[in-house]
C-alpha cells in the first residue's frame, strides 16, 4: 500500500511540520521543496548573480541534488524572502518539476509540501490538503522559529514579511499559491501541532483508506 500526500499553503502555515509527521506516521519520505527554491536562491547569491538572472537561476536549479540541502543555512529569513523572488520564475519552476515529480512516483508514496504540489505537481495526488492559519498567528510562529536560530527580528517585520510574500507567492502568474479545488483546507489558526496532526491524519484516513 502506498500513500500520495500533497501540502501546500502561505508561509510559516504549519505545513512543514504536518508533512513530516505524515512522512514518519505513514513511514514514507518527504520532500519539503521549499528547500528546492531556497537552495537555488541560496546557489545564486554564493555565485555573486542577482535573483532576477534566468540563466544562472536555471543553470543552479538544474544542478541541485534533492538530497544535500543545508537546511541550517537555508531556513534562515532573508533565504526565504529570496526563495520566493526566484521561484516567480517560470523557467524556474519548469526546471524543478521533474524532480519533485520523481520523487513524488516513489512506489511506497511520499509527502510532499509546497504551494503547488496539488495544483501543479501531483493533480493526481489521492490525498491534498491546504494549511491555512492567520497572518499573526504565522508571523508568531515565524518568530519562535527565527528565535530558535538566534535571529531576533521584530514581530511586526515578521508579519510585514509574511504579508509581502503571501501577496508576492499568490500574485505570480506561474504557479500562484492556491488550493487545489480537490484540496481540503486545515486551518490551523486555534490549533497545536498535535490537534493539526491529528486533523490531517484524519483527513487522509478518509481520503485514502489503507489496507
Ligand atoms: O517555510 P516557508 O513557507 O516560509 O517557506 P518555504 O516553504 O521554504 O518556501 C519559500 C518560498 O519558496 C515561498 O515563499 C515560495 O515563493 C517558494 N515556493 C514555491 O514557489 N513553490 C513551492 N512548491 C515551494 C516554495
Amino acid at each position: 500500500m502506498s500513500v500520495l500526500i500533497a501540502i501546500d499553503g502561505p508561509a510559516a502555515s504549519g505545513k512543514g511540520t504536518l508533512a513530516r509527521r505524515l512522512a514518519r506516521h505513514f513511514n514514507v519520505p518527504h520532500l519539503d521543496t521549499g528547500l528546492l527554491y531556497r537552495a537555488t536562491a541560496a546557489g545564486l547569491l554564493a555565485q555573486g548573480a542577482r535573483l532576477d538572472d534566468v540563466d544562472q537561476a536555471v543553470a543552479v536549479a538544474r544542478g541541485l541534488a534533492l538530497t544535500d540541502f543545508n537546511e541550517d543555512t537555508l531556513r534562515g529569513r532573508e533565504m526565504g524572502e529570496a526563495a520566493s523572488v526566484v521561484a516567480a520564475i517560470p523557467e524556474v519552476r519548469d526546471a524543478l518539476i521533474e524532480a519533485q515529480r520523481r520523487f513524488a512516483a516513489r512506489p511506497e508514496g511520499a509527502v510532499l509540501d509546497g504551494r503547488d504540489i496539488g495544483t501543479v505537481i501531483c493533480p493526481d495526488a489521492p490525498v491534498k490538503i491546504f494549511v491555512t492559519a492567520s497572518p499573526e498567528t504565522r508571523a508568531q510562529r515565524r518568530a519562535l522559529e527565527l528565535a530558535g536560530r538566534g535571529e531576533k527580528v521584530e514581530f511586526e517585520a515578521i508579519l510585514e514579511d509574511i504579508r509581502k510574500r503571501d501577496a508576492r507567492d499568490s500574485g505570480r502568474s506561474s504557479a500562484p499559491l492556491k488550493a487545489a479545488e480537490d484540496a481540503l483546507t486545515l486551518d490551523t489558526t486555534k490549533l497545536g501541532i498535535e490537534e493539526a496532526f491529528a486533523a490531517a491524519l484524519k483527513i487522509v484516513t478518509e481520503k485514502a483508506p489503507r489496507g
